[in-house]
């Protein structure tokens, strides 16, 4: 069993109040990741856990619902009948039926009994719900200079509804007291970008125009649109994947050291990444973008049904797939390019992030075999890894011949440590009150900028989605002219 860390930090006390308390998310990640820092023993604190729902009815029974949920959930893992006990003893359910003080009334009387605690207010509803939910915090006084709010992706639709969402939250709360999250920062293996690159230096130095050739991001996901069909179909895989996930990725593969590590340094050298992004014109985004929706097909020899099976309709536009040429308009990464690649129904899940080095200058030896480049391929997941590939001389006689071997860092093989999920991290980093790993409304604002110049230009290039079959690796290069296919090239040798 994974060695549990001693924790010395004493915490504020904290009353978590969760809206859409009692939805997937919830249930799924929230409250089983408290309860993974509560076996950890880092909640050493007075707290209350307030799941809030529209639907009444469900308050006597919710706790043993959740004891049943997490039991099952945990299998073989730690934690005992008593631990979950005392953890599920600390989860209420309060209902709410509508964002107002009359329908705070009963939020209202419990958190008056915890006077002095913190109010962490964490919407997980839709994103038109935010500003209705925090004007009635402030209406009921449950409001004030300590107070946090922990915001869902995704925020808005565009970068319109997005900044109206955030005037609405903000005529509450300041921005220091805004917590957006994006689940990627939270992953061990996306921190880790940031020692891999700040902590060595020998990528550091490489680390630019001049040593590296391109770079490229790929998120494929096996999954299809599983029970979201609703919400998914009016996002797509731009909005849902690119738009954060992928953006922060690009943003700390690329961004400069910050001086130290504190959240406006970090989101601050992040945000002026964003803001390089080369927009998206007309013309250019016949070549360097595609789009693709899933048909029929079989993973794992399982036959699966199309996205518009999925979604239960007969036509729809939504794409499930996108793959992007884009390029950071900066000194250190004047012309690599960056390709970005996600999809939905793909072939196997992995995310990726590789560094291709440009080729030695001048290949001194005899062999006409050619001399591949350097990789550092850093996997995220599913297996956490680093590779760096780099050509080696194959042992005997026959000259000097070379070929590309792996040098491999298995994370897991290095550390006992257990490898938390990622909502343990952040909502542990709320508590404390550290932005770091949470985006900034400027963060925000540069990302829709840069993602409007997509969808913009998608529409006035009559831009359609290819079908690809799932379980594929995507669309393929049929639709590309020779030196445009690098939305295949390496995607497809998997
Ligand atoms: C979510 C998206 O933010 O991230 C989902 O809404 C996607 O569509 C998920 O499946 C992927 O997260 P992970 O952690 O499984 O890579």
């Amino acid at each position: 069993m994974a060695k549990a860390r001693k924790h010395t930090e004493q915490f504020k006390n904290f009353n978590l109040v969760v809206f859409g308390g009692t939805g997937d998310l919830a249930l799924r990640k929230i409250y089983p990741a408290l309860y993974q820092r509560f076996i950890d023993g880092q909640l050493n604190c007075e707290y209350n856990i307030v799941a809030v729902s529209r639907k009444s009815g469900y308050e006597s029974i919710f706790q043993e619902q959740f004891t049943t949920f997490l039991t099952q959930s945990l299998k073989n893992e730690k934690g005992n009948s008593a631990e979950i006990k005392t953890f599920v003893s600390k989860l209420h359910l309060i209902t709410a039926e509508e964002p107002s003080p009359k329908g705070y009334k009963t939020l209202k009387e419990f958190l008056g009994r915890f006077k002095d605690y913190q109010n962490i207010f964490y919407y997980s509803t839709p994103s038109s719900a935010f500003g209705a939910i925090s004007e009635a915090l402030k209406a009921s006084g449950l409001t004030n200079d300590r107070s946090k709010v922990v915001l869902e992706k995704p925020l808005g639709h565009s970068l319109q509804s997005s900044n109206a969402i955030n005037d609405q939250i903000t005529k509450t709360f300041k921005e220091s007291q805004i917590y957006r999250i994006d689940h990627y920062l939270g992953k061990e293996t996306v921190q880790n970008l940031m020692v891999l690159r700040f902590a060595n230096n020998l990528f550091e130095r490489a680390w630019n125009s001049e040593n590296i050739d391109s770079i490229q991001i790929t998120v494929a996901e096996s999954l299809g649109v599983e029970k979201r069909a609703g919400y998914y179909d009016q996002s797509g895989a731009l909005l849902d994947m690119v738009q954060n996930h992928l953006l922060q990725l690009v943003c700390l593969v690329a961004m400069e050291p910050p001086y130290v590590l504190e959240a406006n340094e970090v989101r601050n050298e992040k945000v002026k990444i964003l803001r390089s992004l080369r927009p998206f014109t007309k013309h250019s985004i016949k070549t360097e973008s595609i789009k693709g929706q899933y048909t029929r097909g079989s993973i794992d020899d399982v036959k699966v049904s199309s996205y518009l099976e999925d979604i239960d309709k007969y036509e729809s536009k939504t794409e499930t797939f996108v793959a992007l040429k884009t390029y950071v308009d900066n000194w250190r990464w004047k012309n690599v390019p960056f390709y970005i690649r996600t999809g939905k129904r793909m072939k196997t899940r992995y995310s990726e992030i590789v560094i291709n080095f440009k080729e030695v200058k001048h290949n001194l030896f005899p062999s006409k075999e050619r001399m591949n480049n350097n990789k550092l391929i850093i996997r995220l997941q599913p297996e956490e890894r680093i590779e760096l590939i780099q050509m080696t001389k194959v042992p005997g006689p026959g000259g000097y011949r070379y070929k590309p071997i792996a040098l491999k860092l298995d994370y897991i093989d290095s550390f006992d440590e257990r490898f938390p999920e990622a909502y343990e991290r952040l909502i542990i980093d709320v508590v404390r009150g550290n932005q770091t790993l949470f985006m900034s409304q400027d963060e925000l604002v540069a990302a829709w900028t840069w993602i409007e110049s997509i969808t913009n230009s998608w529409k006035n290039a009559g831009t359609k989605n290819v079908l690809y079959e799932a379980g594929s690796w995507g669309p393929g290069d049929q639709i590309l002219n020779e030196d445009e296919s690098w939305v295949t090239k390496s995607w497809n040798k998997k």
